[in-house]
């Protein structure tokens, strides 16, 4: 396999790092795209933090995402629902954490507006669950991880900054913003430490084959149409998604408690330039693109306004756009295996496989 980082960037700035904490830090979602990268980046660049990763292994939940890192003694796995009181109680009190970092969540927009149920159920009674455990337990930071889809579209001319109103415009960006103010609640009401962090478009390593990225690239390798929605024309930020874990270790760490954090690049593209963008990296004909029924409520352009963390928190982005592209195509391109898995659903056994035969040796 690759190294531990499987990385070639150095995203590690010292001018935040102490080694000598135990910190316990419980990572919710660990197992889906962002929380595994935060995991990888946490327990190699932390050795005495102890990182929980607490998830339900829904579809897009992957252990195998953590397979470099799965046998290190600063990292334990828990299965539980967020949405289910015991699971959250019992993590709780078997790991008291210091720091609760909460990506778990539903996180596809299409699937949102087939089925806005369980968005709601996971995003936001899961987080709230949360928030309870986090109060009683005296937890030291709840670090929420929103997204700058609460913004709702953003006027051509315009950034959004942090005091901009909340205008979700779809069931998955509604419940991460009615999320986002319950973490208002509980730093209102109840004095708990939390920040809240609306990163822009993540692409990256293990990124789930239903976001635009993965999907063009496994499409263009096996030659299959790519899916344009609308006339492409619709404008998103995009970061690394290892940039978007340096922010997240710099405002758990140093963020004012209340506060809210953008993240985010300045680098937008039109869905039709990225996808061309990476047809051109792949040698790949423009002629696989096939413009399909648009989104209903399609948001026409986000983009984030982030001097707030650059300023306060001397955060910036480290990789440049084109460059983590083309290492991410690379990795994609070798990790073909992945896909299929996922494609196969096989990666779905993968919890039984591994865990099943333990648990059975120690009843
Ligand atoms: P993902 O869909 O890849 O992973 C979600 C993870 O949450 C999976 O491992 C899944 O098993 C787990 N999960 C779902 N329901 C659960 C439950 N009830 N209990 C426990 N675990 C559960 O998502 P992602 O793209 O890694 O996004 C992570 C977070 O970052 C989300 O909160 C999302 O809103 C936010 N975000 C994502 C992006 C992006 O571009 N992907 C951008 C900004 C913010
Ligand atoms: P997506 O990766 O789903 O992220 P989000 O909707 O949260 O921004 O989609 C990014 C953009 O790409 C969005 O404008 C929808 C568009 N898109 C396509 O045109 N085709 C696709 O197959 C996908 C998945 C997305």
């Amino acid at each position: 396999m690759e190294n531990k980082m499987e990385s070639s960037f150095d995203f590690f700035d010292e001018n935040y790092i102490n080694l000598d904490e135990h910190k316990i830090i419980l990572v919710t979602g660990g197992a889906g795209f962002i929380g595994s990268n935060f995991i990888r980046y946490l327990t190699s660049k932390y050795p005495n933090f102890k990182v929980i990763n607490f998830d339900k292994l829904t579809y897009a939940g992957n252990l195998n995402n953590l397979i470099t890192i799965e046998d290190n003694v600063n990292y334990v796995f828990f299965k539980g629902d967020v949405t289910n009181p015991k699971d959250v109680k019992t993590a709780f009190e078997q790991f008291s954490p210091d720091y609760v970092v909460h990506f778990a969540a539903e996180s596809h927009v299409d699937k949102s507006i087939i089925n806005p149920d369980i968005f709601l159920q996971t995003n936001v009674l899961g987080t709230q669950i949360l928030l309870n455990y986090s109060r009683e337990h005296k937890v030291e930071k709840f670090v929420q991880i929103s997204t700058d889809e609460v913004y709702g579209s953003i006027s051509n001319d315009l950034n959004v900054n942090e005091d901009a109103h909340l205008k979700p415009n779809n069931p998955y960006s509604a419940s991460k913003a009615a999320a986002d103010l319950l973490l208002r609640v509980a730093y209102q009401t109840y004095g708990q430490r939390i920040n809240i962090i609306r990163s822009c478009n993540n692409f990256g390593h293990y990124q789930f084959p239903e976001k635009l990225v993965p999907v063009i690239i496994h499409n263009a390798l096996n030659n299959l149409e790519i899916p344009v929605f609308g006339d492409g024309n619709n404008i998103r930020e995009w970061i690394h998604v290892e940039d978007h874990c340096r922010a997240i270790d710099v405002i758990m760490q140093k963020g004012k408690s209340g506060e809210t954090y953008n993240v985010g690049t300045g680098n937008k593209w039109k869905n039709i330039d990225l996808v061309e963008l990476i047809l051109k990296k792949l040698n790949v004909s423009n002629n696989l693109i096939s413009y399909v029924l648009d989104r209903q409520g399609h948001d026409i352009r986000y983009s984030v306004d982030c001097n707030k963390i650059r300023q306060e928190l001397g955060w910036k982005p480290q990789i440049e756009f084109e460059e983590g592209l083309d290492q991410v195509i690379i990795w994609y391109t070798n990790h073909m295996d992945w896909i299929e898995e996922i494609s196969s659903g096989k990666y779905m056994n993968y919890y039984d496989d591994i865990y099943k035969p333990r648990m059975m040796e120690t009843e």
